[in-house]
């Protein structure tokens, strides 16, 4: 901050001065977490009036599609504006190329609807990627042991295609496959969606931190090997800002930095260099690791959680993904 003098000394200068009550701290604050910067997963299984809970992640349920609307409208009513939805498919529809991904009536597909059908006015985000749907567990096409990438990225156009059509507001590719903005943005436009966003995973690492999500989707038992061919190392900067450089040149609309905790460098780097809508996700891991800090201390759990959200907006997000969602616009709403 060049253009500022240097401060004065102490004792002139007491920095406590704006620290001594609640108000006057309320008063120079400069990050505010805000229940609107909030975005909700939702993990959605198949069946009836059903949730189940996912052991991995207290307090995280799967929900069956029927019940998916309340849960939307609970999260709407706390000043929530968007939800993920992801699926967890069962085995038996789970296949190499992964087909159920293109089949309008998967279980994203009907719980976009159904939420869609009772009017609630929340947006609505879908992940592009296969492995939810395919019987080896990868993101993208798996041959001789490789991940291929161009073979991927037209079945992905397909998937958020389907997506779109089905009522999606906003699709987020997740695969990690080169050149796919580029073409969904084209695939998108050329179908009439051309007013549908795309947010982007754009520096997205091949990180521990998403074992309770592959739980919850049920794709931890079959993934076979890792992802490390296709998402990035978590050793590098400098190359997350090339994979964020080349979506924003693809079209991307907005940009997510995944996982959250481990990479606030990262964040704070993308929303500096490029100052495009940036988004945080706070994973699964890190959810499980902050409710297994604070197991049976509601109170303890609610002031760590409300920190980290603070911290993700210091350091630069303009929204988080979070399973601590409804907690964190409770907590807002009780303010
Ligand atoms: C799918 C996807 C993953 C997550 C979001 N989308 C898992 C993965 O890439 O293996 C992880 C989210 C979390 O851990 O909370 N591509």
């Amino acid at each position: 901050m060049s253009h500022l003098k240097p401060n004065p000394k102490f004792p002139t200068t007491r920095l406590r001065r704006t620290r001594q009550a609640s108000w006057i701290r309320s008063l120079v604050s400069e990050h505010v977490l805000n229940s609107s910067d909030l975005i909700l997963p939702i993990f959605i299984m198949d069946g009836n009036n059903r949730q189940e809970p996912v052991v991995s992640m207290p307090g995280v349920y799967c929900w069956t599609v029927d019940l998916v609307p309340s849960l939307a409208a609970t999260a709407h009513d706390l000043g929530i504006r968007l939800l993920a939805l992801f699926p967890r498919t069962n085995h038996e529809l789970r296949t190499p190329n992964a087909s159920e991904a293109l089949n309008p009536e998967n279980l994203v597909c009907r719980a976009v609807r159904a939420i869609k059908k009772e009017g609630i006015e929340i947006g609505t985000l879908c992940d592009v990627a296969l492995d939810p749907y395919s019987s080896h567990g990868h993101d993208g096409i798996l041959k001789h042991g490789s991940i291929l990438n161009d073979e991927t990225v037209e079945i992905l156009c397909e998937q958020a295609l389907v997506q779109a059509q089905a009522g999606f507001d906003v699709i987020a590719p997740s695969d990690m496959m080169d050149g796919r903005i580029g073409r969904i943005r084209a695939t998108l436009d050329a179908s009439g969606y051309q007013d549908i966003p795309i947010m982007a995973y754009a520096a997205k690492y091949a990180s521990s931190f998403y074992g309770p999500f592959r739980e919850a989707v049920s794709s931890s038992s079959i993934l076979q090997g890792d992802k490390k061919t296709y998402q990035m190392d978590p050793a590098n900067s400098d190359e997350a800002m090339r994979e964020v450089a080349l979506d924003i040149a693809e079209g991307a609309d907005m940009v997510m930095v995944k996982p959250g905790l481990a990479y606030l460098d990262i964040l704070y780097r993308v929303k500096t260099t490029f100052g495009m809508p940036t988004f945080v996700y706070n994973v699964s891991g890190e959810y499980a690791m902050l409710r297994a800090a604070t197991n049976n201390d509601l109170s303890a759990y609610e002031i760590a959680l409300m920190e980290i959200l603070t911290a993700f907006k210091r350091a630069g997000a303009d929204g988080i993904l979070t399973y601590s969602a409804i907690d964190a616009a409770k907590i807002l709403q009780r303010k």
